[in-house]
């Protein structure tokens, strides 16, 4: 087993698993001193291109990315969002993730749903690619975003799909918008690690987009928490740069090729 993954798997019960999103180097390579796991998320789609849904992200969009992002990445796992329409069947899935796999030198692949996918992620798994799992909202294919786990037969089909998962061979599953007391009774059951966004701190780690950590998105989710504003740091380093382009204070008079 890929020991980073071991690492993972160990931590559950004991010390929580930290996760961010990144798209390209320099930030992956900052997310590389402190994350356990760092995920190339489709969610690129809407916080870089301004998509309405993560459907229109491409497979070639995820492996350019994840390219940087492997740039900047060497002691943690890195996961990429295999994209809708990618894996409608363990043949795709197979083809589509091999390329994915050879061409981004990732460790593994995120695929979401539940029962449905089975078949998929026992194809992966049988042919050495690590999948990790994500159930709770998916934005593939949900039409309404709401939290999951209100109703009885819904949480029921929930914790069902995570054992399933489980059993198919998944490493890890992100548990998206999934209502505190199903986290936590999901979290307690299977034996693999939980990975929440918006599903309380019942589970065994967290992950968030990184440009809403630091204030670089448009985001008003209320699971969300902005710890800088760098688009204000952006701002006033581009305003000073103005000014001094204007009154000739830059470039200096005596200037050289590197510092
Ligand atoms: O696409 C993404 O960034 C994700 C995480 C938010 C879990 O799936």
């Amino acid at each position: 087993m890929n020991k980073k993954i071991k690492k993972i798997l160990n931590k559950k019960n004991k010390s929580k698993i930290i996760c961010l999103t990144a798209y390209s180097k320099k930030i992956a390579s900052i997310l590389d001193n402190h994350c356990d796991l760092v995920l190339v998320g489709d969610s690129l789609g809407s916080v870089l291109y301004n998509y309405k849904s993560t459907k229109e992200v491409t497979l070639e969009t995820m492996i350019n990315h994840s390219k940087s992002v492997r740039l900047g990445v060497q002691k943690s796992l890195m996961i990429v969002d295999m994209p809708y329409n990618t894996y409608r069947n363990p043949k795709e899935a197979l083809r589509n993730a091999k390329i994915v796999k050879k061409k981004t030198k990732c460790d593994g692949v995120k695929l979401e749903g539940g029962k449905k996918i089975i078949p998929i992620v026992k194809t992966l798994i049988k042919n050495n690619i690590p999948v990790m799992g994500h159930v709770g909202i998916l934005p593939q294919t949900d039409k309404k975003f709401s939290f999951k786990g209100k109703k009885i037969k819904e949480s029921e089909r929930i914790l069902n799909d995570t054992k399933l998962l489980e059993k198919a061979g998944a490493f890890s599953i992100v548990l998206e918008c999934i209502e505190t007391k199903l986290s936590k009774k999901i979290t307690d059951y299977i034996k693999i690690p939980t990975i929440g966004i918006g599903s309380s701190s019942n589970c065994d780690g967290q992950v968030l987009v990184i440009d809403d950590l630091i204030g670089m998105s448009d985001s008003n989710f209320k699971f969300v928490k902005k710890y800088a504003d760098v688009s204000k740091i952006i701002d006033r380093a581009v305003k000073k740069y103005k000014l001094e382009v204007k009154r000739k204070q830059f470039p200096a008079a005596k200037h050289s090729f590197r510092n």
